[in-house]
């Protein structure tokens, strides 16, 4: 028995780092995943790969900004695939750059991306979500990836830090909207920090390029980072998936509007 039997899932920014960890892990654990990334030959990649070690897979292009985009690749899943019952809106991107040096059009691609991105995915899932839900025991899941970042004020983050704590709020909104409502779909958000990822190694290299953590070089500010983190190291992709796979799971049915921090005990401090 695998802890997603039976469900469809979408996940999008899935051709690597955190989203493909979660496609991998709700695939072996019975899930029929969507591998969903603005680059459409990585999903394929993941897709294919999943395909061959077992699992149950479909790629698609989708650009998270691009709303008919969202809504021709809900009818494809729907027609498909029978419906849809997960959905992780996982795409991201980060800025790492001052105030001064964030241009408006910076800003706003960010926002564009990881807050409209999300509200996007909410608004068009949420009918073929509700749809496959109704009449049946369980409801269906939304999990967002939102970020310590969004709680957490750094230097040199102005526009990413800003554009995840929206995505809490519309977690929230969502979360409460659905309940209220009677429509049968949960909503939650994973907050990571620090975890191995293509973003983040990006990150570490901007972040010794600005010498924002009192250092210019990559390896001492790699070690900073992970030195701010109480259990002192980076996370992995695979941790954030075992929280995503919990909350997009029947096994966290009573719970909406929730948030998980998976960060090393960061926000405990
Ligand atoms: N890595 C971390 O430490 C960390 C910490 C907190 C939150 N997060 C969040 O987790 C999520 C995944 O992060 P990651 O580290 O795996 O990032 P990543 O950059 O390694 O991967 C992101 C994926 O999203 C895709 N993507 C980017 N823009 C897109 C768009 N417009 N439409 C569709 N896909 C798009 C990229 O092609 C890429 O495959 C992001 O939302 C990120 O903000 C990451």
């Amino acid at each position: 028995m695998g802890r997603l039997d039976n469900k469809i899932a979408l996940v999008t920014g899935a051709g690597q780092g955190i989203g493909e960890a979660i496609v991998e892990l709700f695939a072996r654990e019975g899930a029929h995943v969507v591998v969903s990334d603005l680059d459409l030959a990585r999903a394929n990649e993941v897709a294919a790969q999943i395909v061959r070690s077992g699992g149950r897979a479909a790629a698609c292009g989708l650009d998270v900004t691009d709303e008919p985009g969202w809504q021709r690749a809900i009818a494809w899943i729907q027609a498909e695939l029978g419906g849809l019952d997960i959905l992780v809106n996982n795409a991201g991107v980060a800025l790492v750059k001052s105030i001064e040096d964030t241009s408006l059009a910076q800003f706003r691609n960010v926002m564009r991306v990881n807050v409209e991105g999300v509200f996007l995915g909410i608004k068009h899932a949420a009918p073929a979500l509700a749809a496959r839900a109704k009449g049946r025991a369980t409801t269906a899941a939304i999990v967002n990836l939102a970020s310590v970042l969004g709680v957490q004020g750094i230097p040199d983050n102005i526009a990413y830090g800003t554009s995840k704590a929206a995505v809490r709020q519309l977690s929230r909104c969502a979360a409460i909207e659905f309940a209220e409502r009677d429509t049968p779909i949960r909503v939650n958000a994973v907050l990571p920090a620090v975890t191995d990822t293509p973003m983040v190694r990006r990150e570490i290299e901007e972040w010794a390029e600005l010498g924002t953590f009192g250092t210019r070089d990559v390896e001492t500010t790699r070690a900073a980072f992970g030195a701010r983190v109480p259990l002192k190291r980076i996370g992995s992709a695979a941790e954030i998936a075992y929280t995503v796979l919990f909350a997009a799971s029947d096994e966290s049915s009573f719970t909406t509007g929730a948030e998980y921090a998976v960060d090393g005990g960061r926000l405990a401090v």
